[in-house]
């Protein structure tokens, strides 16, 4: 409609030399990072499951953050995160700051990062 090109990309943002090659072409100004398995409940069915979980999301965000730093250092970063990081059904948010402010056991007990 406005007549401008929007170029797309297919691929595995944990596969560095995609993810490298996509940047370096594009030289962005930000990145608006959604490209996670976000589903917790998907994440605790099994080990299997909960392995792939943290090894795609927890990859993929630092092959992310090293992109922006050594091939476009000046480019903003959004990213998406959820309550349920800071353990969200165990009370209201008012509890789940004082949680996080006092320590990261109930970080670590997330089911998702
Ligand atoms: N939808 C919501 O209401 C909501 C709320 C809070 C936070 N979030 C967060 O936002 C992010 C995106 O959520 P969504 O609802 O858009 O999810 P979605 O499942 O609709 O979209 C995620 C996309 O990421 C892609 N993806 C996953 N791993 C990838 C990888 N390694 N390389 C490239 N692409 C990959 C998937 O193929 C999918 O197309 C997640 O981190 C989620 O936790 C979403």
């Amino acid at each position: 409609m406005s007549g401008k090109h929007i170029g797309l990309r297919i691929g595995d943002i944990c596969d560095w030399e995609f993810l490298s090659e996509a940047f370096s072409a594009f030289s962005p100004d930000a990145v608006v990072h959604f490209g996670e398995q976000r589903s917790a409940p998907y994440s605790m069915i099994d080990r299997q499951r909960a392995v792939f979980t943290q090894t795609n999301n927890v990859v993929g965000t630092l092959n992310v953050l090293f992109a922006i730093k050594e091939l476009k250092p000046d480019c903003h970063l959004v990213k998406l995160g959820t309550m349920g990081e800071y353990g969200a059904r165990r009370g209201g948010v008012g509890k789940q700051v004082e949680r996080a402010a006092g320590g990261g056991r109930e970080l670590a007990a997330a089911p998702t990062h």
